[in-house]
């Protein structure tokens, strides 16, 4: 079996061409639902951090850095790490064509110390490709200012199943954690006035019957199928 930290670091070269093309162009050239779904998660990101110009920001597995390198467009201080050489790399290259003033390093997320550097800190869609997640949100908190906050975006329990076909295919690690296990997870290590936040289909409604009622009924089905169906947003704060 192979290791499964080798497997993140080699997961870029794994999916071949059109895999990084993706990684190359993320959030953009996707079907549009999967887009706009991205962008407005970004929105999202702003939003519940309170990211103003100015503010430094980390972003802990940032792949090919697409939510750090709108970041620091939004005039934001930003750093991603991740364990990928390549992803790294590809982060570095669209920075500079970009234009945009953001930093890359590789380097693994159980194990970086960043001396309470940070105004925020991001985690989307990072955590589950670590077997220790202590030890990431240990790393957050170490990242953080006092007072400083996290953003901590997880897909829902479900993922464990979910994700087994990228586990079989290319080894690499994919966790599922209930939003209960991750508040836990977020008080051992530290962090308080933890806040979690539901998500919803993110599209707008018109104004026939069958609309209307998706839009009022949507955010009782989401909360109440929250495990099995849509992402967990939590937002916790370092003392
Ligand atoms: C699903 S991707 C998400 C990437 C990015 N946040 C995004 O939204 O495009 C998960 C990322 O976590 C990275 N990763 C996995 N284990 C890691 C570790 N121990 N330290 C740092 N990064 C890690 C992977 O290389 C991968 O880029």
């Amino acid at each position: 079996m192979t290791d499964p930290k080798q497997a993140e670091i080699d997961y870029p070269e794994a999916i071949g061409e059109e895999g990084r093309a993706w990684l190359k162009t993320k959030p953009f050239h996707h079907e549009p639902r999967m887009t706009a779904r991205l962008l407005i998660d970004f929105g999202h990101v702003l939003q519940i951090l309170d990211l103003h110009a100015g503010m430094s920001l980390v972003e802990l597995g940032c792949g090919s850095g697409w939510m750090t390198r709108f970041s620091a467009r939004h005039g934001l201080e930003a750093h991603g790490y991740d364990i990928a050489p390549e992803m790294i790399a590809i982060a570095r290259e669209l920075a500079e064509q970009e234009g945009a003033d953001a930093k890359f390093d590789v380097a693994d997320m159980e194990t970086l110390d960043l001396e309470h550097r940070f105004d925020a800190a991001l985690l989307y869609d990072a955590l589950h490709h670590s077997r220790r997640a202590d030890l990431v949100l240990a790393t957050a908190r170490k990242a953080l200012r006092p007072g400083g906050r996290l953003l901590l975006v997880e897909p829902n329990w479900k993922h464990r199943f979910q994700g087994r076909d990228a586990s079989d295919e290319y080894g690499v690690t994919e966790m599922g954690y209930s939003p209960r296990r991750l508040k836990r997870l977020l008080k051992e290590a530290g962090f308080n006035e933890i806040t979690r936040f539901h998500n919803n289909r993110k599209r707008l409604f018109a104004n026939s019957p069958r609309e209307i009622a998706a839009h009022v009924a949507e955010p009782f089905v989401y909360r109440a199928l929250g495990l099995f169906w849509t992402q967990t947003w939590l937002r916790a704060t370092a003392p």
